[in-house]
């Protein structure tokens, strides 16, 4: 038992495991605002169109090398073909670097959580005001959170597919669903919450006037997605590889990116009715998660309820982001015990998870300790990649998160994904894709259509996607 790969013990878990991986800070934190700032219905149509078109069969393309091959991202790309490791690779490497600053926000929002904890006990949570300024800047706090957080991820890991992230999925997402409707629910009762609906959902139909602003939306959206399905990071090569055979891939390949987008709607829908109705400002990028929702809940709704309800949504935020996360420290840990395996050695999952973790750790601290772009001169350790190299001034380089993301979201995830979609549309033919999806009696439905999407449109919006994000971090 010690070594072996393990698989779910459910379709309903390995939908849990999945669906956790999708929903996280991407869905809460990122589309919201996002939506927000680019056309409202406008994006919402567009980010659609793009699941339909692209996310499905992204999704159905990783699952499907996944379960094939049986193996994480690089041992399964090496098994379709020795000259295709580099894709695996640039997967692996992307989840390496951002699990470190993605556990560095989860372990924000941990202390967020508390801090309601106790504001609900009568204690005093927060301190004074400007709590998130003077939090970035307290470094042992950001790094004993961070590594609090990296020690769950740890633990949940070491016990295996079904036994750890399996178990934690499907008791931790119905949970996040349940707490995720109080919330919307207590937040719709507010008065001036409508502004907030309409802030999201009016289209802003303008967008479609120029084609440089269509293509702006475009861009935010399918960027958005990508991460937000956790799609070209080997996350669900390598959960697929766990999925039995006899579960028909083609549903879950749909069921997902759904589920997925129904929470960042409804994640929209309790966020920015609660800022509007409280009257703070919600195009706010990062502040908005930790500095404006802070404010709401705490001073806004205020008294027992804010504090509950803050307490609610910080822990729904913190299953969302622990449940993406194991998936990403999966991911390399699955990569080892590969490699292990296919060198006829025993693979210990619990020390390789250990390890895994702790060089993601040392590697990730960076971003821990720059005050998120601070620097020194804001009370942090250490400066951002621009000071400490010399280099220009540019969004990349302005903090080591944004950095490590530059590196994986801008450059890695993009190529891999990009030579994901040629590889299944222009070398390995579909057939494949076929044979999985029909291994065991399932009907492929939409053959015709994902093979289109897989030879042509995927691509291109591929390469969209690629220009965008080096526009993003170096323009
Ligand atoms: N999807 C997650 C979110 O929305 C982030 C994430 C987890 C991810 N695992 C991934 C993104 C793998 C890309 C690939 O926050």
């Amino acid at each position: 038992m010690e070594n072996s790969k393990g698989q779910w013990s459910s379709n309903f878990g390995f939908l849990m495991a999945a669906i956790g991986s999708a929903v996280g800070l991407g869905n809460i934190w990122g589309f919201p605002y996002k939506m927000g700032a680019n056309g409202g219905g406008a994006f919402l149509l567009i980010y659609v169109i793009l699941v339909v078109f692209v996310g499905f069969a992204v999704m159905l393309g990783e699952l499907a090398i996944g379960r094939r091959t049986g193996k994480g991202a690089v041992g399964a790309y090496r098994a379709l073909s020795r000259k295709l490791t580099w894709v695996g690779y640039m997967g692996v490497g992307s989840a390496f670097l951002i699990l470190g600053f993605y556990s560095v926000l989860g372990g924000m929002v941990m202390r967020y959580m508390l801090g309601f904890l106790v504001n609900l006990f009568g204690g005093d949570g927060f301190g004074a005001e400007g709590f998130f300024g003077s939090w970035i800047a307290n470094m042992p706090g950001m790094v004993g959170f961070y590594a609090l957080f990296m020690l769950l991820n740890i633990t949940i890991v070491m016990g295996g597919i079904s036994g750890g992230i399996e178990k934690f999925s499907r008791i931790a997402m119905p949970a996040l669903a349940v707490m995720l409707v109080t919330v919307i629910v207590y937040v719709a009762c507010q008065p001036g919450a409508m502004e907030g609906y309409k802030f999201m959902f009016v289209p802003d139909f303008s967008v479609f006037d120029s084609l440089k602003s269509f293509f702006s939306v475009l861009k935010a959206a399918a960027g958005q997605m990508f991460f937000s399905l956790s799609l070209g990071m080997g996350a669900m090569i390598t959960y697929g590889s766990y999925l039995s055979k006899s579960e028909d891939l083609n549903r879950n390949a749909i069921i997902i990116p759904v589920a997925d987008t129904i929470v960042a709607i409804m994640a929209g829908m309790a966020v920015m009715p609660a800022c509007s109705a409280f009257g703070m400002d919600y195009g706010q990028g990062p502040g908005l998660l930790f500095n404006t929702l802070q404010t709401v809940f705490m001073d806004g709704m205020g008294g027992f309820i804010g504090n509950l309800m803050g307490f609610l949504f910080y822990t729904l935020v913190f299953i969302a982001a622990i449940t993406s996360s194991i998936s990403l420290l999966e991911v390399n840990t699955a990569y080892i015990i590969d490699r292990k395996l296919e060198k006829g050695k025993k693979a210990n999952r619990r020390s390789i998870t250990a390890i895994m973790g702790a060089v993601i750790f040392i590697v990730g601290l960076p971003t821990a300790l720059d005050g998120l772009g601070t620097n020194v001169a804001g009370g942090a350790l250490i400066n951002n990649p621009a000071i400490t190299f010399g280099l220009p001034s540019v969004g990349a380089t302005a903090d080591w998160l944004d950095f490590y993301d530059m590196i994986a979201e801008g450059i890695l995830m993009p190529l891999g994904s990009l030579a994901m979609s040629i590889i299944i549309g222009w070398v390995f033919g579909s057939r494949m894709i076929k044979e999985e999806a029909t291994c065991s009696g399932h009907v492929y439905k939409g053959e015709k259509f994902y093979n289109i999407c897989f030879r042509y449109i995927v691509p291109v919006i591929m390469v969209i996607v690629l220009y965008a994000q080096i526009q993003t971090f170096f323009g």
